[in-house]
């Protein structure tokens, strides 16, 4: 397993932590499918700065355990933090790890793997290498759970179609390099080439509407909006947007703007989110 990007020299937790409260409504779909009540012990593979660490224990019930993984020291430190504020350190061991590597755990320690946001073909370009290591540490008749947000299937414009028509080119061109190993649409695929059996997909929608709360404001103003409007104009034409047509976007976005769409009454944007959940064998 290779890839050129250290994880462990990325802190993006502020990011995370409004990604997480933005994503809730699509948590609490995903968590409601989720076979791990009762479980006594699972692993959040890419636990980040732990945002779903307490619905995780919500739902396992008071006897189960979570050991989250990491590579970002940064990450786990805001996951320590949060599970002292939480009273959660008792049920939850933080560790650094490397999920590019075999893990660091005997073979099917645990009732369940969740790995949410992780695979992302920039950091795995051969998703079934941690997916493999996910079912092998698994127990046998134990689930492992692969969830993505799909920011390129979701609409920032929906009911704008001029806008939508710029936004969906900028967002293919940007995923054109998957390939049909890789692209997270098939997540079920790994969990079967992993050796999972009675594999599941489901898919979550949700809507922020206007009045947008200062969260959801901010994760589309300074996230979303804040990715795209760094591209360099030689990517953004590549894409085969103009300059006019990729000023007019970033003028509907643009906080100052009386035209934010962010601050039209009828404002709305819709998200998805895809999981996939596999079985281990007995
Ligand atoms: C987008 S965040 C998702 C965090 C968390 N699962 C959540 O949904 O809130 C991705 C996380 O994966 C971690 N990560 C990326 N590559 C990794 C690797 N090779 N080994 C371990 N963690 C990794 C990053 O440090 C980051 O915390």
């Amino acid at each position: 397993m290779s890839s050129s990007v250290d994880p462990s020299a990325e802190d993006y937790r502020r990011e995370m932590c409004t990604y997480n409260q933005f994503m809730e409504p699509i948590y609490r779909q995903a968590l409601a499918h989720l076979p791990f009540q009762g479980s006594v012990g699972g692993l959040d593979a890419g636990c980040g700065p732990g945002g779903l660490l307490p619905s995780l224990c919500h739902l396992i019930g008071d006897e189960g355990e979570i050991m989250a993984l990491d590579a970002s020291l940064a990450h786990l430190e805001a996951a320590q933090q949060l599970c002292e504020h939480k009273e959660l350190t008792s049920r939850v061991t933080l560790k650094q790890a490397d999920l590019r590597t075999t893990l660091p755990f005997a073979d099917d320690r645990f009732d369940w793997v969740w790995v949410a946001d992780v695979l992302h073909p920039g950091y795995f370009p051969t998703p079934d290498d941690p997916v493999s290591e996910f079912v092998r540490v698994t127990r046998p008749g134990g689930h492992v759970v692969i969830f993505f947000e799909k920011m390129y299937e979701s609409k920032l414009f929906p009911g704008q179609p001029h806008l939508d028509t710029l936004y969906r080119r900028y967002l293919d061109y940007h995923g054109r390099k998957l390939t049909f190993d890789n692209q997270p649409n098939n997540l079920h695929i790994w969990l079967k080439r992993s050796g999972c059996e009675a594999v599941q997909i489901h898919a979550f929608t949700m809507i922020h509407a206007s009045p947008l709360t200062s969260e959801v404001r901010y994760y589309l103003q300074d996230i979303v909006v804040g990715w795209f409007a760094k591209t360099p104009m030689d990517k953004v034409t590549a894409a085969g947007i103009s300059e006019d047509e990729w000023n007019a976007l970033l003028q509907a976005v643009a906080p100052e703007s009386p035209d934010c769409v962010f601050d039209h009454p009828d404002y709305y944007c819709m998200w998805i989110a895809l999981m996939a959940i596999g079985r281990k064998p007995t």
